[in-house]
Order: structure tokens, then sequence, then C-alpha cells
């Protein structure tokens, strides 16, 4: 059972502590029981944020309110096969894991599946949660105050999950390369590195604040930028084709489809 005191005071168990259980541990800023192959990864997570390192996934979930699912894909059957009888509430982070998969590795458990991104770590993430209230809302309403310490919630039809994936899942990375790439040309120019990474990285903050604080209106804010015959227009000109079709082909390929 989740306990009365409500989502800031649920006891966080995290099952594995890689990249995605660090970025969230240090997200919600405080202590877990964590677990992981590797006993030194998961005291190394602990030491970060507080908590305890435990040698079992079993007592993750014997000493949790919630159980957070951040191995790989591939470990769920054998990571359900030590916690399951144990686990009231899982979340599960698994891409490409169905809720029918997890129903079926957690049947006596209330789960719960999301795609977090890796801005987590600094609480402005975009975490898609299928829209499946594992038959107790107040347990479902729970787990999305949780979340919302994050950063912002979308609670999608899972019909819709792999293209979220696609997009907010993986999309820290898209956005890093788009920031490597400009930096690159930026140096092949003879701009130092640190001073080209400084204006691409505060060049892509203040354009997400502006583009979301205009309705997420990407046409009028090209327009503005780019007036008629300027540099911007022959720049855009340049990107708008091969962006395209990179995302296109981006798209595809995350989604499984070869083309
Ligand atoms: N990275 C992202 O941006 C991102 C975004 C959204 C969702 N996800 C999902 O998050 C999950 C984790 O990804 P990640 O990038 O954090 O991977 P990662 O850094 O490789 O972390 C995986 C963790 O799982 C542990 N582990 C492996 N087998 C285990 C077992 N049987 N019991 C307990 N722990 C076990 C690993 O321990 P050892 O290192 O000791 O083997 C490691 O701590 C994946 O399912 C992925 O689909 C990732």
């Amino acid at each position: 059972m989740l306990n009365r005191y409500g989502s800031s005071t649920m006891r966080i168990g995290l099952i594995g502590s890689g990249n995605m259980a660090r970025a969230l541990a240090v997200g919600w800023g405080r202590p877990v029981t964590c677990s992981a192959l590797e006993l030194e990864q998961a005291e190394a997570l602990a030491a970060l944020v507080g908590g305890s390192a435990v040698t079992t996934n079993l007592a993750v979930a014997e000493q949790s309110d919630i159980v957070i699912l951040c191995h790989k894909p591939a470990q769920l059957a054998d990571v359900a096969a030590e916690v399951a009888e144990n686990a009231a509430v899982v979340v599960s982070i698994l891409a490409g894991v169905t809720m029918g998969q997890l129903r079926e590795a957690y049947p006596n458990s209330k789960v719960v599946r999301i795609m977090p991104n890796l801005a987590v770590e600094v609480r402005q993430a975009t975490i898609g949660i299928v829209d499946d209230d594992c038959g107790d809302p107040e347990t479902f309403a729970k787990v999305i105050a949780l979340l919302e310490e994050l950063g912002d919630v979308a609670v999608i039809d899972e019909s819709h999950f792999a293209v979220l994936t696609a997009i907010s899942g993986v999309g820290p990375a898209y956005l890093a390369l788009v920031a490597e790439a400009q930096v690159d040309a930026a140096v092949a120019e003879g701009l130092d590195a640190a001073t080209a990474k400084m204006l691409v990285g505060s060049t892509l903050r203040g354009s997400s604040e502006l583009l979301i604080s205009r309705s997420n209106d990407s046409e009028q804010i090209c327009r503005e930028v780019a007036t008629p015959g300027g540099v911007t227009e022959k720049g855009l000109a340049a990107l708008d084709r091969p962006l395209r079709d990179g995302f296109i082909a981006a798209m595809d390929a995350v989604l499984g489809r070869s083309k």
C-alpha cells in the first residue's frame, strides 16, 4: 500500500541504478532504496541522494511504497520473478514494454507505464504516462503527482506511446546532437569550442522558453527571425529539407521500420 501521507513521502525504490535511475533520484532530491547488478553502482547512487543500496531486488520492493523499474527491458522477467509478490505499486520506464507484458509479469501489482526523459534530473522533463489507472484512481493520481515534481506529464493512450517515446523519450539526445552539430560548424569557422558551446546551449534554452511562451507556434517564430532576403532565410532554406528528412528517418528507425 502507498502510505497515507501522499506522494511526497512515498518511499521510492529503484531497481537498477544506471543513467535514468540516477536522473530520477537527483530530480526528486530525496532518499531512495536502490539495487543494481554491481552493488557499487547502487552504493554510488545512494551516496549521491541518500537512502540505501541493497543487495537484492526483493529488498527494494520490501522497503518501498513504489517500485520503479529502471533496468533494461530484457530483464523484465528475471526481475519480476524476484520482486512481483512484494511490489504493491510498480512503475515501469522500460522502453517498448507494453501494459500487457507488465501485467503478465506483475499480475498482483498495480502497474503504471511511463516514459520519462533525462531532463527529470533538472525537473524540466517531459513524461508520458499511459492512461490506465491500474484499477485504483487514487494510486494513479499519487503517481502523477510524484511525476509532476519532475516536469510536464502527458497522459496518453498506449497506442501513441511509441511515437511519444520517439519524440520526448529520446529527445534530449536529438537536441544534444543538434547542439553538437552547430558547435562543430562554428568551430570549423574558427570559433573556440567553449564559446561555441556556451552560445549554442544558451540559444537552445532561450529558444525553447520562447517557443513555449508562444504556444509552440514555430512558424511564427521562424517568420519573425527570418526577414525576407536576410541571412536566416538562407540558412533555413539550407536546413529545411535535410532536417525534416532526418527526423522522419529517425522516427522510422525508433519505431522499428526500415526504409
Ligand atoms: N536513458 C534514457 O534516457 C532513458 C529514457 C527513458 C527510458 N529509459 C529506460 O530506462 C531503462 C534504463 O535505462 P538506462 O539508460 O538507465 O540504462 P543503464 O544506465 O544501463 O542502467 C540499467 C541499470 O539496470 C541494472 N540492472 C541490470 N540488470 C539488473 C537486474 N537483474 N536487477 C537489478 N538491476 C539490474 C544495471 O546494473 P549494472 O550496471 O550493475 O549491470 C544498471 O544499474 C531502460 O529500460 C530504458 O528503456 C531510458
